[in-house]
């Protein structure tokens, strides 16, 4: 059974709440069962981690490194500048896909770069919460291919 982080960074735990126009109606919890019902098909164990600290977040992928099969990472705006959080993704010996849930590539100039991306196999944007759902089964790929 593969075991896969799904990490969410600063402010994604006030889903359903904050700007709805760029990240739709549904909750954290709310999101977090669709990925669960997903990975349950897939004979797949999640662990779920919401962090609004960068410090936090490096920890959980350090973590994870020993002790999960593939790393699924929204890293809010943590994405956009935090070379500590790539550093993390950088020594990561697991695969790590980066998600969005808006296009960060459609909104303000400053979404448009992710200095996290550079530092993991790949990434997925713009698709709400199937981001997620598409990131296990691109990671689910990955490793069984190894
Ligand atoms: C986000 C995009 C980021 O620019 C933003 O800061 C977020 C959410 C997304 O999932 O679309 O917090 O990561």
């Amino acid at each position: 059974m593969l075991k896969i982080g799904i990490i969410n960074g600063p402010n994604l735990n006030h889903l359903g709440k904050r700007d709805k126009n760029a990240y739709g109606s549904l909750t954290l919890e709310e999101i977090n069962q669709k990925i669960k019902h997903a990975a349950k098909k897939e004979n797949m164990e999640l662990l779920f981690i919401q962090s609004n600290s960068e410090g936090e977040i490096i920890d959980s992928i350090q973590k994870l490194s020993s002790h999960a099969n593939g790393i699924v990472i929204n890293p809010g705006a943590y994405t956009h500048y935090s070379y500590a959080i790539a550093d993390a993704l950088r020594d990561c010996p697991v695969p790590v896909i980066e998600v969005h849930l808006s296009n960060i590539f459609s909104r303000e100039d400053f979404r448009q770069k992710s200095v996290t991306a550079q530092a993991c196999n790949g990434q997925i944007v713009g698709l709400g919460y199937h981001s997620y759902i598409l990131a296990l089964h691109g990671l689910q790929t990955m490793i069984e291919k190894e």
